[in-house]
């Protein structure tokens, strides 16, 4: 790379742990948040709060000055299947016990809460819903415009490939005529960067979108390993507790 880069998630402990296939993005999650230092995060697929919960927590930690929207029926989907009420009582707690007055739970459906949200407000916006190739073309076209020029759009799933799933191909489609990052690691992770505004980049932002291949490629390698490195530490913790 071509100067040294410290991701802060290396000393980054999840406080909310649960089964997703969000995990091996978690890092970069957090990372992301303290980079943009975002006014207004907006999740399109919650669950159980893997994602949501990782941007609140870089929020408190790294003291960002924003409010974080995580928007779901949480009543599941064709591919998440329908799960009982316990998901959302859980996830209402821990944003409750920990995140009162940065984070708000929108219990509807997206294009319900589409009219909620003006015109280029949002700095980060995750699409994380049902994964056809319909749904996130849908939510994609419905919720770009309200991103700020200069803002970030992650899509989870690019690298997926199970019957059904679309993600792959719209973001193929995507990539190639917008500024990109793939992370590929997992079930893929890609990261969009909206043209325009006046923010200067990030150090992470320029790695992602201005770095040659080989920096790119070294910033993949450094995700997985930094994804490990927290796992590893976590058991190391684990084990001493
Ligand atoms: C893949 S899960 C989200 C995973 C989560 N981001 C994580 O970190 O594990 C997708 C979620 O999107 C929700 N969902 C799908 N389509 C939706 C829609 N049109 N409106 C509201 N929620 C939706 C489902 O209820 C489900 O909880």
């Amino acid at each position: 790379m071509s100067s040294l880069y410290l991701p802060l998630s290396l000393n980054f402990e999840p406080r909310h742990l649960v089964i997703s296939t969000w995990m091996d993005h978690l890092p970069f999650g957090y990372d992301l948040v303290a980079a943009l230092r975002p006014s207004c995060v907006v999740e399109l697929g919650t669950y159980s709060g893997l994602s949501f919960f990782t941007f609140c927590q870089s929020m408190i930690e790294n003291d960002v000055e924003g409010i974080a929207y995580a928007i779901d029926t949480w009543e599941g989907d064709e591919h998440t299947g329908n799960y009982g009420d316990s998901i959302f009582r859980q996830v209402d707690d821990h944003a409750r016990d920990y995140y009162r007055g940065i984070s708000y739970l929108l219990r509807m459906r997206f294009s319900e809460a589409a009219n909620q949200f003006d015109k280029e407000s949002i700095d980060l916006l995750h699409i994380d819903g049902l994964h056809t190739y319909d749904a996130v073309r849908e939510d994609f076209e419905t919720w770009y415009p309200k991103v700020k020029p200069g803002g970030i759009v992650l899509f989870h799933d690019i690298e997926a490939r199970m019957p059904g799933f679309g993600v792959r191909k719209f973001w193929q489609e995507l990539s190639g005529i917008n500024t990109c990052f793939a992370f590929t690691h997992g079930y893929g992770l890609g990261v969009l960067k909206k043209p325009g505004g006046s923010r200067p980049l990030s150090k992470l932002e320029s790695l992602l979108f201005e770095g040659d291949e080989e920096t790119r490629s070294n910033l993949r390698k450094l995700y997985v390993h930094v994804g490990r490195h927290i796992d590893a530490m976590r058991r190391v913790r684990k084990q001493e507790a």
